[in-house]
């Protein structure tokens, strides 16, 4: 059974996803820890609630000890490694991997990001999409799963998903309807990477 480790910073519904989907079957994987920069991640105690070891590992502390990004990227991945996980979820994780990170798991860091490739790097991803179509500029949005390489919501595409966008739409429906479909792509990918 393959081993993830899931990186968070907020509420964590993409990561309940993967657990509601490993505990009924529909996915054959372990999610071996869930790691996070914020304390106040609302995903570490979905973890908790699902009888997951949690990390919390926060960027500031290196900061201000006058550590640099990649000595944190590099101790972060020390730290995930304890848990030998077969692959590493960004699932609303925060904070730019460096190679410092990334070097370590060649390969076997995915990321979920609310846009299509080459649309909508970066934060704020739904809002940017939506007030495009507000003014005409695209007819749909979506969302994708790829491989991380050391450039923002870039890398080799997994999957991806179109997302409709009516006029009627409040911010809100379409965040809603985004996350729904990102909550079954993730999934997907996942078992397609890993059966
Ligand atoms: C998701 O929209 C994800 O694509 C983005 O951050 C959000 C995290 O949502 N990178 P959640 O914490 O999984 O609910």
């Amino acid at each position: 059974m393959k081993r993830l480790a899931v990186l968070i910073s907020g509420n964590g519904s993409n990561l309940q996803a993967l657990i509601d989907a490993t505990q009924v079957g529909e996915l054959e994987a372990k999610i071996v820890a869930v790691v996070s920069n914020r304390r106040d991640a609302y995903g570490l105690i979905r973890a908790e609630q699902a009888n997951i070891p949690t990390l919390y590992f926060p960027l500031k502390t290196y900061l201000e000890a006058g550590h640099s990004r990649e000595a944190y990227d590099a101790d972060l991945a020390k730290m995930v490694l304890a848990y030998q996980p077969d692959l590493m979820i960004l699932a609303g994780w925060m904070h730019v991997l460096s190679p410092a990170f990334l070097d370590y798991f060649p390969g076997r860091v995915l990321n979920l990001h609310p846009a299509l490739p080459g649309q909508f790097a970066g934060t704020h991803a739904i809002q940017r999409a939506y007030e495009a179509f507000q003014r005409g500029e695209i007819e749909h949005t979506g969302v994708m799963v790829h491989w991380v390489i050391p450039e923002i919501d870039a890398g080799p595409v997994i999957a991806t998903a179109n997302v409709p966008i009516y006029t009627m739409d409040s911010l809100a429906d379409l965040e809603t309807r985004m996350h729904a479909t990102e909550h079954r792509l993730l999934v997907e990918a996942i078992r397609g990477i890993t059966a």
